[in-house]
C-alpha cells in the first residue's frame, strides 16, 4: 500500500476512559500452587528488550515468552489443566470418577491441544473438534496427543456448537475456553487458571526493578477469557494507579472491538488470518463486563503486521507466532500514525512507562508462522 494510502487508513481502534478505576474481585490465590506442583511447570521468561523501549518511546519494555508452558508452546495449558483438575476432583467429590471421562472441546489449535494433553496426563479421553483454517501441522499435534480429532468445514463459532453437542454424551465433559449464559462454570476455572501468567510476572517485575507494576498491558485477544484474566489481576487491586491494558485482535476476526463499539456482545462473521488462535467470532459471555469496564482500548491489526512483529521479536531471539506477536504488533500500531500523540495519552504513555507485552504462543505453536524453526517446546 503506497504510504499516503496507509496513513489515510482509519485505525480500528476503540477507547474507554476511566477504565484504570473500574474494580472487580481476585482470582483465588491457590491456582498458583496447583500450577507449581504439576511435573512440566516453571514460570515463562519475562524478557526485557531496551531496543523496543527506544522504538516505542517508552521507559521499559518485557516480553513474556510463553514459547514454552508446560511442556507446550503456547499459554492455554495454564487454563485447561486448572479446569480439567477441578472437574475430575468434582467428579471424584460426587463418587462419579468410576469410569474414564471424555473431555471435549473446540479449538483454533492451542487450548484443544492442551485439552488433550491434560486428559493424557489425568488418564482421561479427549475429542477435539477443530475448525476450518487451523493448519494441517497444528490439527496433527493434536492428535499426537491421542485424542480423536472431529475436523469441522466451518467456522470456530460452529466447531464450539458442535463439540457442544457432543459432550452431551455419556461420560463427556465440554471444557471449553469460552462461556455463554448456561455454560459459564468451567470456563471460569479456565480464567481462573490464566492468573497464574499474571502473578509471575508481578514477581519478574519486582527482581527487575519495577515494583510498581507496569503502566500498560497489552493482550492478544480471541474470545476474551484471557483478558478477562488479566483485567482481573489488575482491576482487583485495592489501591494504586493500575496499567492500562490494550487488547489486540485480528482485523478478520475482531469480535471484542466491534462488540466494545457497539457497546453490547455481538457475534462477528470471520475471515481468514495467520492468527489462528485469535480467529473466534463471539466475545465470551463471562468476559465481556471485564472487557466492556476494565479494558482502557482495544486494536486490531492485519496479517503483515503480525508477520513484522514476529519478525522482529525472532531477531531479538524471542519465538513468538502470529497470535503472541500480535501484542507488539497492536502496540505499535496505536503509537504510530495519524493520532498516535492523542492515543498515547490516551493509554498515559510516556518516556518512563513501562510496558509488558504477552507474547501467547511460540512458532512451534502456529505453523503459519514464517519465522523461527518452529522448534522449541
Ligand atoms: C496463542 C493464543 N493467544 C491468545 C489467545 C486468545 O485467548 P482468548 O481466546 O482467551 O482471548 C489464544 C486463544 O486460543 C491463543 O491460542
Amino acid at each position: 500500500m503506497p504510504e499516503n494510502a496507509s496513513s489515510l487508513r482509519v485505525l480500528p481502534w476503540s477507547a474507554r476512559p476511566g477504565a484504570r478505576a473500574w474494580r472487580c474481585e481476585p482470582a483465588p490465590s491457590r491456582v498458583r500452587d496447583f500450577h507449581a506442583a504439576l511435573p512440566d511447570y516453571a514460570p515463562t521468561p519475562l524478557v526485557e528488550l531496551p531496543l523496543f523501549a527506544t522504538e516505542l518511546g517508552v521507559g521499559r519494555v518485557f516480553v513474556k515468552d510463553e514459547s514454552c508452558r508446560l511442556g507446550l508452546p503456547a499459554f492455554k495449558a495454564l487454563g485447561a489443566s486448572w479446569a480439567v483438575h477441578r472437574v475430575l476432583a468434582e467428579r471424584a467429590a460426587s463418587g462419579d470418577d468410576a469410569g474414564t471421562v471424555t473431555l471435549v472441546t473446540a479449538t483454533d489449535g492451542n487450548h484443544g491441544r492442551a485439552v488433550a494433553r491434560m486428559a493424557r496426563l489425568f488418564g482421561q479421553r479427549a475429542h477435539v473438534f477443530v475448525p476450518r483454517g487451523v493448519h494441517p501441522q497444528a490439527v496433527s499435534a493434536i492428535a499426537a496427543e491421542r485424542a480423536k480429532v472431529t475436523q469441522v468445514a466451518g467456522p470456530y463459532d460452529e466447531a464450539v456448537r458442535l463439540a457442544a453437542g457432543a459432550s452431551a454424551a455419556a461420560d463427556s465433559v465440554l471444557v471449553q475456553d469460552t462461556a455463554w449464559p448456561g455454560y459459564e462454570r468451567i470456563p471460569g476455572w479456565i480464567v481462573e487458571g490464566y492468573s497464574t501468567l499474571c502473578a509471575e510476572i508481578d514477581e519478574q517485575l519486582t527482581a527487575a526493578g519495577v515494583a510498581a507494576g507496569p503502566g500498560l498491558v497489552a493482550v492478544p485477544v480471541g474470545v476474551g477469557s484471557l483478558a478477562q484474566a488479566v483485567i482481573t489481576h489488575y482491576r482487583s487491586r485495592p489501591s494504586g494507579r493500575g496499567p492500562a491494558l490494550l487488547s489486540v485482535e485480528p482485523e478478520a476476526a475482531a469480535c471484542v472491538l466491534e462488540s466494545l463499539s457497539l457497546g453490547a456482545p455481538v457475534s462477528i462473521t470471520t475471515g481468514a488470518t495467520t492468527m489462528a488462535g485469535l480467529n473466534c467470532g463471539t466475545p465470551s459471555s463471562i468476559a465481556w463486563p471485564y472487557l466492556r469496564d476494565g479494558l482502557d482500548a482495544a486494536i486490531a491489526v492485519a496479517d503483515p503486521d503480525a508477520a513484522r512483529a514476529a519478525a522482529r521479536l525472532a531477531e531479538l531471539g524471542v519465538s513468538s507466532g502470529p497470535c503472541g506477536a500480535a501484542a507488539l504488533a497492536g502496540l505499535r500500531a496505536a503509537l504510530t500514525g495519524a493520532g498516535a500523540d492523542e492515543r498515547r495519552t490516551t493509554l498515559g504513555l510516556g518516556p518512563s512507562s513501562v510496558v509488558v507485552l504477552l507474547s501467547t504462543e511460540g512458532t512451534a505453536a502456529n505453523p503459519h508462522s514464517r519465522t523461527g524453526s518452529g522448534t522449541g517446546c
